[in-house]
């Protein structure tokens, strides 16, 4: 039997308008710096995704967009928060670095207990909540270290996975966290982003998980965001919103192709805060 979706649970997120939004440098194989961005474009696209969240009745907060910082829309990068803790988030390029002790910030102003990291680790780009396991990506980003930084910080398993194709250079852009219910933990993933030894991991820990084509993988539909019931997802993925409905899920499509120019998409845009 399949595992079904086990439901909706109300999520509390952080965004950031991308106000200062455009591709000027090249970090990743999507971003082409020659290309014409459409800063307008971008936000309308990113208030539609704001507005997704609202009518599901999620809470947002969103901080502030520091000018020079073009690729701080991708808030799921700023940090990771895990029961209440935050790990900071230390970029792997310089062009990013000042978005780790702005998010970091954002938390600490808010009462949050935040955690210097002494590790490269780009957030919840590369560490994922599933369940009571944290997934951690590496490979092109993070350093594996980070991982075992983490671990130690929370207390929960951290299960190292290496990334394998640049396309796929965050872990949110090869695996999607369906059901984080510790009960019926699910995701989503793209096994050829993953090499052989993490693609066997994942198999074992999650036998029934849905398994992205090659289309859906390069709409980066797993970059997507569930709360246990509906996933917003690329529109263009629709294999994988197929097998999302299948199981139990409502895709919610929104179109995030403008900030698909700098290698985010719903996901990217979006940092979970747990308490
Ligand atoms: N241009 C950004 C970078 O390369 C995109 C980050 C996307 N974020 C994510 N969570 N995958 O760093």
């Amino acid at each position: 039997m399949t595992a079904h979706a086990p439901g909706a649970t109300p999520r509390h997120y952080l965004m950031c308008e991308p106000t200062h939004y455009t591709v000027s440098y090249r970090i990743n194989p999507w971003m082409d710096p020659q290309r014409v961005t459409d800063t307008d474009l971008a936000v309308r696209q990113w208030r539609t995704l704001r507005d997704t969240y609202l009518e599901l009745g999620h809470t947002v907060e969103t901080i502030d967009p520091i000018p020079g910082l073009p690729d701080m829309v991708y808030a799921a990068n700023g940090a990771t928060v895990v029961d209440g803790v935050v790990y900071s988030a230390r970029f792997r390029y310089p062009e990013r670095a000042a978005e780790g002790p702005a998010y970091q910030k954002w938390f600490a102003d808010r009462g949050f207990v935040t955690h210097t990291a002494e590790q490269v680790n780009e957030g919840e780009g590369d560490l994922l909540v599933v369940g009571d396991l944290i997934l951690a990506g590496t490979g092109f980003r993070s350093d594996r270290a980070s991982h075992a930084e983490l671990q130690e910080l929370v207390g929960r398993p951290v299960i190292s996975l290496e990334l394998v194709d640049d396309r796929y250079y965050h872990l949110d852009t090869a695996l999607a966290v369906l059901s984080s219910d510790p009960a019926s933990p699910q995701v989503a993933y793209y096994p050829p982003a993953f090499s052989a030894g993490s693609r066997a991991v994942l198999e074992r820990l999650f036998p029934d998980a849905v398994v992205a084509t090659d289309d859906d993988a390069a709409a980066l539909g797993l970059n997507a965001v569930s709360d246990g019931l509906h996933v917003v997802v690329a529109p263009r993925a629709t294999h994988l919103a197929g097998e999302l409905r299948r199981r139990g899920y409502t895709p919610i499509p929104v179109d995030t192709s403008e900030l698909l120019k700098g290698g985010g998409g719903a996901k990217c845009c979006t940092l979970e805060i747990r308490r």
